[in-house]
């Protein structure tokens, strides 16, 4: 059966969708069409971290994303949780509650999209029966007219299961008073009552959805019928995502020559102290004992120089070369204010945009970097030895800091960033080597 679709916002116009940042050519893909991702799956299976990691991801690449989810506006409606019983299919009462909630925030979500700033939204929630289903694809496909891809996770697996209840669940406003293994046995219950209603996505009976499956957090992927170019990130990101405990270390070069001088760019080597920092973070490392950890550097000879006496095996990425300044590479900040007054004016004004003549802007570097985010999203334990503004990019993915924000980012010279995702998002932890160096956080 074909569905007539109806809009009610003019689709062909940009919407003022921002750009989709394709690496190089910014100007030619546009997200014209506001696209819903809804989450299927009974409760415990990661379907908030899923759709709290697309849209940290999807924001940082610069698409204007965020996330609905219906269990807050049931703490809302609710005020109090009880017990499981709230969850009983046969609960008429929280039954009305509960589907408010969930219209409530369906509402809300396409009224955010509606206004025209927002380019992708995601609806998380349980979404497992057909019903519901059909609801969110009438309201979003056929009232707004935007597209819509469902992500189901599914689980079998008691491992994950349970250690998503005790990382997670336990620790939900709905438990703020409860000890934990009272927690976890109402949670169970609670996941009872889904699954006796439970109906996974059914390639035969919503064939003509777009969706994806992921089972036991990776280990298989279906795709059915995913349309254009938003859909096909992001399935090609979460099937990149892992749930692999693990840490990521960053850290810029040590000094270098440059940075004594104070000029950015170029291809300088250590300065004494840089050396001596090379040394200490071999010996960092060296004392970790971390399993299977891959170096990563750019190829710039400072960062190599850094990495030199780490033994592990190590990696050159031209992709973590340092912002390219253009016809401002190797000044100092000084001469660039005095020959270039005017794009020096211009770059305090945008930092995020602002393009060197014949360089990069920050923008710019997030797209060179994006494929280094996915492969780091493959694997373990990883150390990068940078630069400040690669680094800047990667933390700002990381610590979900908006683009405004990103060209600040303190990344100071000798010091150890570890970044160990937790639940819902990433610990970090400094460690400042004691070796002086110079402070050059103003420069790039
Ligand atoms: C909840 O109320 O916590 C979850 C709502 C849902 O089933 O989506």
């Amino acid at each position: 059966m074909t569905k007539e679709v109806v809009p009610n916002r003019k689709i062909s116009q940009n919407n003022g969708a921002k750009p989709f940042p394709i690496r190089g050519d910014r100007t030619t893909a546009y997200v014209n069409i506001p696209h819903v991702i809804a989450m299927v799956g009974l409760p415990a299976r990661g379907k908030t971290y899923i759709a709290k990691k697309l849209t940290r991801y999807l924001n940082w690449i610069g698409i204007n994303t965020r996330v609905f989810n219906v269990g807050e506006y049931r703490r809302q409606a609710t005020k109090l949780y009880r017990n499981h019983d709230f969850f009983r299919p046969d609960n008429k009462d929280a039954l009305v509650i509960r589907n408010k909630c969930a219209i409530d925030a369906l509402d809300d979500m396409c009224s955010w999209l509606e206004e025209g700033t927002g380019e992708v939204a995601v609806y998380d929630a349980t979404n497992t029966t057909f019903d519901r289903r059909q609801l969110i694809y009438d309201t979003v496909v056929n009232k707004y007219g935007y597209k819509l891809f469902f992500v189901e996770s599914f689980c079998n697996d008691p491992n994950i299961i349970d250690a998503n209840i005790r990382e997670v669940k336990v620790h939900s406003p709905d438990y703020r008073d409860v000890s934990n293994e009272d927690a976890l046995k109402d949670f169970v219950q609670r996941i009872e009552h889904y699954q006796l209603a439970y109906e996974p996505l059914d390639e035969d009976r919503e064939k003509d959805f777009s969706f994806m499956k992921i089972y036991n957090a990776g280990e298989k992927v279906v795709v059915h019928r995913h349309e254009g170019h938003i859909q096909s990130r992001v399935v090609y990101y979460l099937m990149n995502i892992h749930i692999i405990p693990r840490s990521i270390y960053l850290t810029r070069h040590g000094e270098s020559v440059y940075n004594l001088l104070g000029r950015i760019g170029g291809d300088a080597e250590l300065s004494e102290r840089g050396w001596e920092y090379s040394k200490a973070l071999a010996k960092y490392i060296s004392e970790q004992n971390i399993p299977r950890l891959r170096v990563w550097t750019s190829q710039l000879q400072r960062t190599a120089q850094t990495s030199e006496a780490i033994k592990a095996p190590q990696e050159r990425w031209k992709a973590l070369n340092e912002i390219d300044a253009g016809i401002c590479e190797e000044m100092t900040y000084e001469e660039i204010q005095t020959k270039y007054p005017d794009e020096f004016a211009l770059r305090d004004q945008d930092k995020f945009h602002y393009r060197y003549p014949k360089g990069e802007s920050y923008e710019d570097l997030v797209a060179r970097l994006e494929p280094v985010i996915m492969e780091l999203e493959r694997q373990e334990n990883v150390l990068v030895v940078g630069h400040q503004a690669v680094l800047r990019c990667l933390l700002a993915y990381f610590l979900d800091k908006s683009s405004a924000d990103m060209p600040f980012i303190k990344v100071p010279l000798h010091t150890i960033i570890k970044l160990t995702p937790l639940a819902y998002g990433c610990q970090l932890e400094e460690i400042i080597v004691p070796i002086a160096a110079v402070d050059d956080h103003k420069l790039l």
